[in-house]
């Protein structure tokens, strides 16, 4: 159903600043010539042909570019490779061998710096214990690992003998680690006995131990000995990694694999169904993750020192911190924590008010850290908890920041220019998903003006549009986002279920792939992503996202982050309620609830004006930092909740409930 107005998603939120980057970034730039997107897009296929020839090794060149039979595609067909001899192997060939792949800090403060040549010789030691372990080529193994090398290290080694990878995030619970080790059927499984979070060591053995007796086809499982907390061994189950590895040659050849083999499933949590075991193949993978990775964040492999702060579970660790890092030969920072941490002499107290809150700063200043990759739900706390935090750091290092997650709301957007990148960086606000496995969506840092909240447009040679509920092109204005053409990196499908891939993102509109999105385009060609089109509000007919209210609310100056949902309403159908986290040392009073209030309806127009604001210390956000907004509405509407398995923190929405009542909801 479309409202009076016609729009799929309505427009409100207006962005006027652009930034374009500053001739000295442009005369160093990777990329620096506009004419590469007519010439992508002129012909995709020899585009990506040509990408793929240049920056993998592959041990016989592929014949054919692409066989498409929407909507399965298959890439350089005919060309096999090995993703971990392009990691790791062909740098040490090239006399790399001494290069810092890995600066590693653990929570604690214990730091790992670990070179190319270090790294293939811990990864043969693992494939060969793998192996020994009974993987062959095409079996799958799990790994459930913190934020160590070893969850780096064992990814590869997968690659190397044809293994597929399925990681599971080490915030999961055993239930999730049991539907995902089953979906797969991993044979064996990678853990550690625990890693270190916000001062303390948590446990994943005794995890895996409970999962475990309900998974029938895992034979082994690998622990690395993380925190020394003595975990129970099941004799003739359970090795210790570093016996495994001390047992084996270093030595392992990678074996040339079929573009095609799987390289990883990765499970993404639907809303409410069982998780898809999204896959993501070998050639046309790598392909893409390591030419984004190279022109999107501007790479000098030479000197820069580039950090992802994502989690390796997820599919920004997957494919930033890991493939397309170490296949550009990049030398990367891993950190185990979190970005706040108790202090030394506050290390057993849990009063974060005693915690630092400088960690990333302390870590880039250190490093020398050239570019950073984050996601807006971490920058809006860190607006939270002010700028004095990165002030007394020297972030000079800094050469290109990015994002990724969600929208990134205007405000915060200038307040990482400001604050973090010195008003001098670029920013990439980088629009993809685990299914599309690289980056689509994203400016290109020597050539594209930004602007705060929009991703600005599609990469040379992918395809993006917006459509109307009836498929038709939308020029102007908000729609549906859309892809109109196979990509390297695609994801090849749902494990086991064919058919669910074809419905989930191929069957809405024909012949395009639907990610689920909604997004708006202006005047001069730039997208701005609306968030998830179940998001999507009806107020009195009118489509408004959930994104440009909460960019509203967060331009408010008391205002650091919010989150905004539809509740059932008799008159208009839905209302909108915003939730709000306030910037530190503002007092929560009824006059500043209707000040935000009317902040909204000035930026976007009075039917946009929420009906209640509620001031919240938290929202409840998935492992990953989305928002759960559908928490947010069951809240509001008084149901009692839904699947909660992906909160980050159970007790978030209670806190929540109690405010709930205290909303501002005076009709004006
Ligand atoms: C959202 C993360 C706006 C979007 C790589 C997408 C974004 C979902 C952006 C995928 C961005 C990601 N701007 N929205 N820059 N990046 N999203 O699978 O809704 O964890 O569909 O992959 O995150 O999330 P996923």
């Amino acid at each position: 159903m479309t409202d009076d107005s016609g729009a799929t998603i309505e427009d409100y939120y207006r962005e006027e600043r652009t930034f374009p980057p500053s001739p000295d970034f442009v005369a160093g730039a990777v990329l620096a010539d506009p004419g590469i997107y007519p010439r992508a897009d002129a012909d995709p296929e020899a585009f990506w042909a040509e990408q793929a020839r240049e920056l993998l090794t592959w041990d016989r060149d592929f014949d054919t570019t692409l066989d498409w039979q929407l909507p399965f595609g298959r890439w350089f067909v005919g060309g096999p490779l090995n993703v971990s001899y392009n990691c790791l192997d062909r740098h040490v060939e090239a006399g790399l061998g001494h290069r810092v792949a890995i600066h590693w800090e653990g929570e604690p403060g214990d730091p790992r710096a670990i070179t190319y040549a270090d790294l293939l010789a811990e990864v043969g030691g693992v494939a060969n214990a793998l192996k020994r372990l009974g993987v062959d080529t095409g079996d799958r193994v799990c790994i459930y690992l913190p934020m160590i090398p070893e969850a780096v290290v064992a990814m590869l080694a997968c690659s190397r003998i044809g293994a597929a990878h399925s990681v599971v995030f080490g915030g999961f619970s055993p239930d999730s680690l049991i539907d995902r080790i089953n979906d797969a059927g991993a044979t064996v499984v990678v853990t550690a006995d625990g890693g270190y979070r916000r001062g303390v060591p948590f446990l994943l053995k005794p995890n895996v131990d409970v999962a475990v007796a309900d998974c029938p086809t895992v034979t082994s499982v690998v622990v690395v000995d993380r925190c020394g907390s003595g975990p129970h061994m099941t004799p003739g189950r359970d090795h210790w990694w570093s016996d495994l590895v001390a047992a084996e040659s270093a030595e392992c050849a990678p074996l040339p694999l079929d573009s095609e083999q799987l390289l990883y499933l990765l499970y993404t949590s639907g809303t409410t169904a069982k998780p898809k075991g999204i896959m993501h193949t070998t050639g046309g993978y790598l392909t893409q993750v390591a030419w984004t990775h190279k022109v999107v964040f501007d790479l000098r492999p030479e000197t820069d020192v580039y950090w992802c702060a994502a989690d390796v579970g997820w599919v920004t660790g997957h494919s930033y911190i890991v493939y397309g890092p170490l296949c550009n030969g990049a030398t990367t920072v891993m950190y185990e924590g979190t970005p706040d941490t108790p202090r030394e002499d506050a290390r057993s107290g849990d009063d974060p008010a005693g915690w630092d809150k400088d960690r990333l700063w302390d870590i880039i200043e250190r490093y020398g850290v050239t570019q950073l990759y984050t996601a807006p739900t971490a920058i809006r706390t860190f607006m939270k908890w002010g700028a004095d935090w990165p002030a007394r750091h020297d972030l000079s290092s800094l050469r290109v920041l990015g994002t990724v997650g969600e929208p990134i709301n205007p405000e915060a957007w200038m307040w990482y220019h400001t604050h973090i990148g010195g008003e001098r960086c670029p920013i990439v606000d980088t629009w993809w998903q685990t299914e599309t496995g690289g980056h689509m969506i994203t400016p290109l840092p020597g050539i594209t003006a930004t602007k705060p909240g929009s991703a600005c447009r599609a990469l040379p040679g992918i395809g993006a549009e917006l459509v109307d509920d009836h498929g038709k092109v939308v020029e102007h204005g908000g729609g549906y986002l859309t892809l109109t053409r196979p990509w390297p990196s695609m994801l090849r499908g749902i494990w086991g279920d064919p058919e669910r891939y074809r419905d989930t993102y191929w069957s809405r509109f024909e012949g395009r792939y639907f990610p689920g999105d909604g997004a708006k385009v202006d005047d001069d060609g730039y997208m701005w992503l609306l968030g998830r089109v179940d998001d999507v509000m009806n107020v009195s007919g009118h489509r408004i996202s959930t994104t440009e209210v909460e960019s509203a609310l967060v331009d408010h100056p008391a205002v650091a982050e919010a989150a905004v949902v539809g509740a059932s309403d008799d008159t208009t159908g839905q209302a909108i309620v915003g939730y709000v986290i306030l910037r530190g040392g503002n007092d929560p009073t009824e006059e500043l609830r209707q000040d935000i209030r009317s902040h909204v309806a000035t930026k976007l127009g009075a039917i946009a004006r929420p009906r209640a604001v509620i001031i919240v210390p938290d929202l409840p956000k998935t492992r990953s930092g989305k928002i759960m907004r559908r928490l947010l509405r069951d809240v509001v509407e008084g149901r009692e909740l839904g699947d909660t398995t992906t909160l980050a923190d159970a007790n978030v929405v209670e806190a929540i409930r109690d405010r709930a009542g205290s909303g501002s909801t005076d009709e004006d």
